[in-house]
């Protein structure tokens, strides 16, 4: 059977970019920003991304475009059948599920507000009804599992058509007109008396703020934002032909989602502090900022409902590279169809969506270790899954792979001594250990320094 590819490369870096530039820059970035600070929180996670995400971005496509196949059997196809390496795939393929299950559920509540742009409820409306809208949905069982079928109904149905004509068309015009009306958000936001207080908030780091938990999920979150950790990139890596410069694309593709976040920060914190709002709002933050300065604005209508539609896209083409990584592995697996393979897969997903869609209605009271299903999934994935994933992909490209295969990534750069080094030291060690010592810290009861203290005593 012959694998789809990429039609060039423009479209696979738009495909790579639609993966990247989501729900987590737009939506989750902000709050928990808001939840933990912000500065030093935002340090730590643009930290985060140069030294640890771009190199294990760059280990995935190299992994998948090398291995012509899914992410478990990736491992196996460079190394040897039955290889430990492939518990990093399945770490995946488990995080796929969790992530996406959660993730449909907001992008049914994006759904939600598209509809409410679209019958106007958000112009001349007073910013507390605005607000109110939020509340009012997440509270409803019948409405948030309507809108997670909606939204699921549609990834699945763009998986079914093949990864080429699904993502590949739309891409194009979406993602460059998503970035254009955040762009044009930002300048609206630059007139409002909280942005300057939003620079300050998001740009000026307060280390006091930062605990070890703050840490870790800035970690969790520079892989969730990129999309790696969990095989994503080595699936739609594999679908890449001829040889690239990865570490540009790579590179390229963490700049844009990095702007995409910090734009998309600044828009929402200058609104949350012209209003006298609290940055630590939560999941909700986003639909309780945004909605009020659409209402407030001049053309409002139109702009929200652009940007619901818009921000709907990006969460599609993400849930899309989601739900890939596992039908890929289905499929090639145990050979089914790629319809039959994504309904099954879709279907087990998006049962398991329901447990989330539910947990702040009917299922409220329900909570393990503390959380409740929607947010035990995002951390199980974010904080632990994809880290532990992206460690043991960085230590396979780097000692498994080793030397040559950073050499052949490099390409024409390969002579050089200051990039051979940077992403040899990068995916051997640093990335490896940095990840391995947040975990560590985020375990240990006072974290590292309690027991650094604890030896010093001694
Ligand atoms: N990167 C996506 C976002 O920021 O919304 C979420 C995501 C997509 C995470 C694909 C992981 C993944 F494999």
């Amino acid at each position: 059977m012959k694998r789809t590819r990429w039609s060039n490369q423009l479209a696979f870096i738009l495909a790579a970019i639609g993966s990247a530039v989501g729900l987590g820059n737009i939506w989750k970035f902000p709050y928990i920003a808001g939840e933990n600070g912000g500065g030093a929180f935002v340090l730590v996670y643009l930290v985060c991304i140069a030294a640890i995400g771009i190199p294990i971005f760059i280990a995935e496509l190299f992994i998948g475009q090398h291995a012509q196949c899914n992410a478990v059997a990736a491992f196996e196809k460079l190394t040897s059948k039955g290889t430990p390496w492939r518990v990093s795939g399945w770490i995946g393929v488990l995080a796929a599920f969790l992530i996406l299950s959660f993730y449909s559920v907001v992008g049914g509540w994006v759904l939600s507000f598209l509809t409410k742009g679209i019958a106007n409820r958000f112009v001349g409306q007073p910013a507390e009804v605005v607000r109110g809208y939020m509340a009012s949905i997440i509270g409803d069982a019948k409405a948030s599992i309507f809108w997670h079928t909606v939204f699921m109904a549609i990834v699945i149905g763009i998986v079914i058509m093949g990864i080429k004509d699904g993502v590949e068309r739309w891409n194009k015009v979406l993602m460059p007109g998503f970035f254009a009306l955040l762009v044009a958000l930002f300048v609206r936001a630059a007139f409002l008396p909280g942005f300057p207080l939003a620079l300050t908030f998001l740009f000026a780091p307060d280390t006091s703020r930062l605990t070890a938990a703050g840490i870790l999920e800035a970690v969790g979150h520079s892989f969730f934002t990129l999309s790696v950790g969990m095989g994503a990139i080595i699936t739609y890596g594999s679908y890449l032909g001829e040889k690239q410069e990865l570490p540009r694309i790579a590179f390229l593709i963490g700049l844009a989602d990095t702007l995409v976040a910090m734009i998309a920060g600044v828009v929402i914190f200058s609104i949350v502090f012209s209003a006298g709002l609290k940055p630590e709002a939560g999941p909700t933050l986003m639909f309780q900022t945004l909605p009020v300065l659409f209402a407030s604005m001049a053309g409002g209508y139109y702009i929200a409902v652009a940007f619901f539609l818009l921000v709907l896209f990006a969460a599609v083409t993400s849930a899309v590279s989601l739900l890939e990584v596992v039908v890929a592995y289905v499929d090639e697996h145990w050979n089914l169809n790629r319809t039959k393979g994504t309904l099954l897969v879709g279907g087990v997903i998006y049962t398991l969506g329901l447990l989330c869609a539910t947990s702040n209605n009917l299922l409220s009271h329900v909570t393990v270790l503390g959380y409740n299903f929607f947010s035990l999934f995002d951390t199980v994935s974010s904080n632990y899954l994809l880290p532990i994933g992206g460690l043991l992909i960085s230590l396979f490209y780097g000692w498994v792979l080793g030397k040559k295969a950073i050499r052949s990534t490099l390409g024409a750069h390969a002579d050089s001594p200051f990039w051979l080094h940077s992403l040899l030291w990068c995916a051997r060690i640093l990335a490896p250990v940095g990840v391995f010592l947040v975990l560590l810290n985020s375990i240990l009861p006072g974290g590292i320094l309690a027991l650094l203290g604890i030896a010093s005593e001694r």
